[in-house]
């Protein structure tokens, strides 16, 4: 079967060269097939690939995939840096709901440096910064070639780290807390997976807003520390969840309002405690589900609090024809990391690294800072 489908690859990209990702990056054979002399063509690509869905750190390898032809309205870009999220995790293993088909390149946004272009390409030049927008399958690779229309320029003195990561967790951040409850300054939110990056930009996002911001996060080493990391990016209150192991988790809130919204991503206990923080009325937001338990709703929130559960993905959001908006908002996120009121912790690591990065993303290190290849 694996023979099959590399065999769709080789038809789809022309000859490969299999590297042993264990090692390094050299080929350990070289057979590419030339197509058309007088067509443009990329440089060829490394790239991270999987040929079947299952456990990510067995089933991808870093391979080269033979250069492709420029056409008209190409652009071909010179990524520099993506990173690992969980979804990208999920599509690996086959259980996000949309996937590019197998065989496939990993990662879903990033960012890149424009290498050459198409006949027809205007508005951008060699050496501007690009990223996906709205991200698209197929980053984790060293050249990717696609039509105009998918990329937007950003400026070049972004740090690369945030270019790379401001689309699928930022912005997530940013249409939740606008487009659920109609907050306003002086509000609160409660929210749990704090430490994820999705859950530091709320911190930051509310806390420009005038939203107060209770959060909740997981016990494990280190938690205190991260605790301290949450509240200098402008968290309120920081509990673990065996800090709220009490009859009434209200008395936690002192001054802060009531939430009437709260954001769920983790499932579990911790869905649980977002929903005891919140006011009568209000209405928790699942957005993910990284301890991969359900969430038990008491009969008593529905009934006496009248509590509502929603959801959010983002990916649905942005084949809404929201496009355009959804560069706008890049671009204002981008402003917040510029003026220095967004930011959140990264480990840059070398694409020869790949691998370890991908233990680091899958836990098996222990809690780890989101991880960024760096082409
Ligand atoms: N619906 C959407 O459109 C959308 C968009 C973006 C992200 N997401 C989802 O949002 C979530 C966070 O993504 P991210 O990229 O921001 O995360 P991230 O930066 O990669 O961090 C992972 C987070 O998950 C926590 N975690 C890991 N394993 C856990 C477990 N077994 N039980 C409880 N918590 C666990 C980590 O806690 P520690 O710090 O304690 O390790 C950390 O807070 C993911 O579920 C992702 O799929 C959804």
């Amino acid at each position: 079967m694996a023979s099959v489908r590399l065999a769709t690859l080789k038809a789809l990209h022309g000859s490969l060269s299999i590297f042993n990702p264990s090692q390094s990056l050299m080929p350990r054979t070289q057979t590419y097939t030339v197509r058309a002399l007088s067509a443009t063509m990329s440089p060829p690509s490394s790239a991270v690939v999987y040929e079947h869905h299952g456990p990510p750190d067995s089933v991808t390898r870093l391979i080269e995939l033979p250069p492709v032809e420029i056409k008209q309205n190409d652009v071909c870009v010179k990524m520099l840096a993506a990173p690992i999220n969980p979804s990208d995790i999920n599509r690996i293993e086959g259980v996000y709901p949309v996937r590019p088909q197998v065989p496939a390149v990993g990662g879903y946004e990033g960012v890149g440096e424009v290498h050459s272009l198409g006949s027809a390409v205007r508005g951008l030049s060699p050496g501007d910064w690009v990223i996906p927008s709205p991200p698209s399958f197929g980053t984790w690779q060293t050249y990717i070639v696609k039509d105009q229309s998918v990329w937007h320029k950003i400026d070049k003195n972004t740090p690369m780290e945030y270019a790379a990561t401001v689309t699928v967790n930022p912005l997530t951040a940013l249409r939740m807390l606008e487009d659920f409850a109609g907050l306003k300054s002086g509000d609160s939110i409660v929210q749990n997976g704090a430490t994820s990056m999705v859950g530091q930009c709320i911190i930051q996002i509310a806390r420009a807003q005038g939203i107060r911001s209770i959060n909740i996060t997981r016990d494990r080493a280190g938690s205190d520390e991260a605790k301290e990391k949450l509240k200098k990016l402008g968290a309120d209150e920081v509990f673990t969840e065996s800090q709220l192991e009490v009859k009434n988790v209200k008395d936690f809130l002192a001054n802060i309002p009531e939430p009437a919204l709260g954001f769920n991503c983790v499932g579990g206990n911790a869905a649980s405690l977002v929903l005891k923080f919140l006011r009568q009325g209000g209405t928790m937001v699942t957005y993910g589900g990284m301890s991969k338990k359900p969430i038990t709703v008491s009969t008593s929130s529905f009934i006496f609090k009248d509590l509502s559960l929603r959801g959010f993905w983002l990916q649905k959001w942005m084949n809404s024809d929201k496009a355009e908006e959804c560069r706008r908002m890049i671009d204002y996120l981008l402003g917040l990391v510029h003026e220095g009121k967004l930011t959140y912790e990264m480990e840059l690591v070398p694409f020869n690294d790949f691998h370890t990065a991908l233990d680091k993303a899958l836990g098996k290190l222990g809690s780890q800072p989101k991880q960024v290849i760096k082409f």
